[in-house]
């Protein structure tokens, strides 16, 4: 439990300005450790960073077919029909979106999967798909999975809030199959699994390939990359030549600086002491964050949103949201109109120009903390596969912070321009949305065209 001793909001949030700084020297040594850890993950050793290889590299672009494509790894579940053309168009004939409730997301992992292929069964019908015909398709099942194939793989840890029993260390293609199967669906074969960076950067590489790095920045964190084979020494590939794309599970990277509101929510969250990147850096976490920070200044300010209860508005976990950062944040009006109406929905009437700038203020140092991090990690990503800076690098990059937070990319390239100045102009990130739904489809044409192929 955070303590608190009486102090002035302004000598607060210096004093959190101070706590929450991610200088150049920090993130220096953030992409020494990265690298360290990545060399570890890569040779099998115990390291923060998994490492995963995804059994698949950059697509040529002549991939083609129709796939159905599954997407899973956030409040809602997805289903898309996707066509590939064979010139490097990709397009979704149909999607679904299904909010998965928190019953299905914390209950069992039949239930779960029952609840999955539910959706499906209902976008098969929706669509007036032909069921007496076979479809390719390709899971994004964005979790850290141990993939031992591009079809095959065991879920090592749930995060972002999931929790459902009897789903990890088991393989998660057995367990959609066996689903299946419980509904006599037989018009689904299911051809790759793949994690939602590897599905961004093989969907962004297929019409541009400078990309070599993919990356979620929503509701939780991670990276993948192109690595070449021969340094992925734990799949002991004699003679490996070419490269293959690994996925990162950079949100579970832990040589960091935690505050002491830091190690509040990780004790109150569903892993403790897992993914603590991911708990500083991504949109499931920045609210809660914030939010026991100004649960803290109420608590030290007697000024600070003076005669009213904000503890009490405040008090229960996850009541202030990312969303909620970002329309704080975003809020230019000169009275800070848009705050004021935040704190009105959430009962509080009285709040003073100074409250609102206080509270704005209380999230940039939580956002910026966050972008400067996630910027920390693309460029230890980038120096591993190119020290010199030499060539072009381009990030797809996916997610809700990164494409709606208000000054969250600004503040990411800003850290390139210190870092590497003129050479910063090497590193181009790119809003890249059709991770899940495109390059899993990609994915799929891929691992069906390599078995067509096997002799
Ligand atoms: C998961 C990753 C996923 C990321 C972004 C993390 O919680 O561990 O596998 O890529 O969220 O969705």
């Amino acid at each position: 439990m955070v303590t608190s001793a009486p102090i002035a909001s302004e000598e607060f949030v210096s004093y959190l300005e101070n706590l929450f700084t991610i200088s150049l020297k920090d993130i220096k040594v953030i992409i020494t450790d990265f690298h360290a850890e990545m060399q570890k993950g890569l040779s099998g050793y115990e390291s923060s960073l998994k490492m995963i290889p995804s059994f698949v590299d950059r697509p040529k672009g002549d991939e083609h077919g129709s796939f159905i494509a599954l997407d899973l790894g956030g409040t809602n579940f997805r289903v898309l029909a996707v066509e590939l053309d064979g010139k490097r168009n990709a397009t979704v004939r149909a999607v679904s979106k299904f909010v998965i409730p928190k019953k299905e997301m914390r209950g069992t992992g039949v239930q779960l999967f029952d609840f999955i292929v539910g959706c499906i069964d209902s976008f098969l019908t929706e669509n007036s798909i032909d069921r007496k015909k076979l479809y390719n398709l390709s899971f994004t099942f964005s979790f850290p999975v141990e993939q031992t194939t591009i079809a095959a793989g065991k879920l090592l840890i749930w995060t972002k809030g999931f929790t459902a029993k009897g789903v990890e260390g088991k393989d998660i293609i057995i367990l959609l199959n066996e689903a299946l199967s419980r509904r006599n669906i037989s018009c689904i074969k299911v051809t790759a699994l793949a994690n939602d960076t590897v599905g961004t950067l093989v969907a962004r590489s297929y019409t541009d390939p400078t990309c070599d790095l993919g990356v979620i920045l929503g509701t939780g964190t991670n990276a993948c990359y192109r690595e070449k084979l021969s340094n992925i020494q734990k799949l002991k590939v004699a003679d490996a030549k070419g490269y293959m794309i690994v996925n990162m599970e950079w949100g579970n990277f832990n040589q960091l600086r935690l505050t002491r509101y830091d190690n509040e929510l990780d004790q109150a969250s569903v892993n403790p002491g897992a993914m603590y990147l991911e708990k500083m850096v991504s949109g499931m976490y920045l609210g809660e964050i914030t939010r026991l920070i100004l649960i803290d200044l109420t608590k030290r300010d007697p000024i600070f949103l003076k005669d009213s209860d904000a503890a009490e508005s405040f008090k229960k976990r996850n009541s202030l949201k990312a969303e909620h950062m970002s329309l704080i944040e975003g809020d230019t009006t000169t009275n800070l109109d848009e705050i004021d109406r935040f704190l009105r929905n959430n009962g509080i009437s009285n709040s003073t120009p100074h409250d609102r700038t206080t509270l704005k203020r209380l999230c940039e140092v939580v956002s910026a903390r966050a972008a400067r991090l996630g910027a920390a990690a693309i460029s230890a990503v980038i120096t591993w596969m190119d020290p010199e800076l030499k060539d072009v690098h381009t990030v797809g990059i996916d997610g809700s912070l990164f494409e709606k937070y208000p000054g969250f990319e600004a503040k990411m390239t800003d850290v390139f321009k210190k870092m590497y100045v003129e050479k910063a102009k090497k590193i181009t990130l790119v809003n890249s949305k059709d991770g899940s739904g495109k390059g899993a489809a990609i994915i799929a044409a891929i691992a069906a065209s390599s078995e067509t192929n096997q002799p």
